[in-house]
């Protein structure tokens, strides 16, 4: 971070992608938010809802099929695609019947796995989606350390879903002085939040993942995504594993 806090303030950023996270990471002690709306961290709030025990998240296919020689079930999507010869892919809604209930799975997707690995060094590395937006607000409080809200994007691009989600998590914690905004990214989320938040699947009909989801017949999970609170859970990276926060 790029600036010190003062007093018993804590700084909240936001990094727009992958790309821009070391001019922003200067500390581990810090909590950082990865943010992949369409679909990653979407499914990870999902599949803990529905009864998961944990989620390995691998940043490669390699990792992912040695995972799966060991008996692990996995996961893997690239481009938004269930890749030939695993056992699922990244939609929220193939978690809903609790079929993973009780177990550790492996996941690895495009993007939001990719950059829990490049974040893996903070103190907190947690899981944002809008399925548990109140539930990542709060936690940020509970933990008061400085916050970085980070946008998994596109391949290192810019993306607006995940921006969004950065700026409406901005608006709700800085309304508590203590978390406070010192940068250029922070205010752009939170004003394209502002601009968006009355009709948000609107406001992406254009975006370019929304565009390749709809294109592969996922609208539903775009409709699951864009829902606010479907959990109180914070998936929350333990070393190599993440967990609920609340086990
Ligand atoms: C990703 O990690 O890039 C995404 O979740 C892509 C997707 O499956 O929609």
């Amino acid at each position: 971070m790029s600036e010190e806090s003062s007093g018993n303030t804590k700084k909240v950023e936001v990094v727009l992608s992958p790309a821009l996270f070391p001019a922003y990471f200067e500390s581990t002690d810090c909590t950082v938010v990865v943010i992949d709306v369409f679909r990653a961290t979407s499914a990870i709030c999902a599949a803990f809802e529905s009864g998961i025990k944990g989620l390995i998240p691998v940043a490669n296919l390699e990792e992912a099929i040695k995972y799966k020689s060991e008996g692990y079930k996995v996961g893997a999507e690239r481009n938004a695609e269930v890749v030939d010869g695993f056992d699922f892919g990244n939609s929220p809604l193939g978690f809903k019947d609790g079929k993973f209930k009780g177990e550790t799975i492996v996941l690895t997707t495009t993007n939001g796995t990719k950059a829990v690995d490049v974040a893996k060094s903070a103190a907190n590395v947690v899981i944002g989606s809008f399925a548990n937006l109140t539930a990542v607000c709060e936690y940020i409080e509970k933990a008061d350390k400085d916050v970085l809200l980070f946008c998994a994007g596109w391949k290192d691009r810019f993306n607006l879903e995940d921006t969004l989600f950065a700026g409406a998590v901005a608006q709700k914690i800085t309304q508590n002085l203590r978390f406070q905004n010192i940068s250029d990214s922070t205010i752009a989320a939170m004003n394209m939040y502002d601009a968006a938040k009355d009709d948000m699947y609107g406001f992406l009909g254009n975006s370019s993942h929304r565009k390749r989801l709809s294109r592969l017949n996922m609208e539903e999970d775009v409709i699951y995504c864009l829902s606010l609170d479907q959990t109180d859970i914070v998936p929350v990276l333990e070393g190599d594993i993440i967990v609920s926060n609340k086990s």
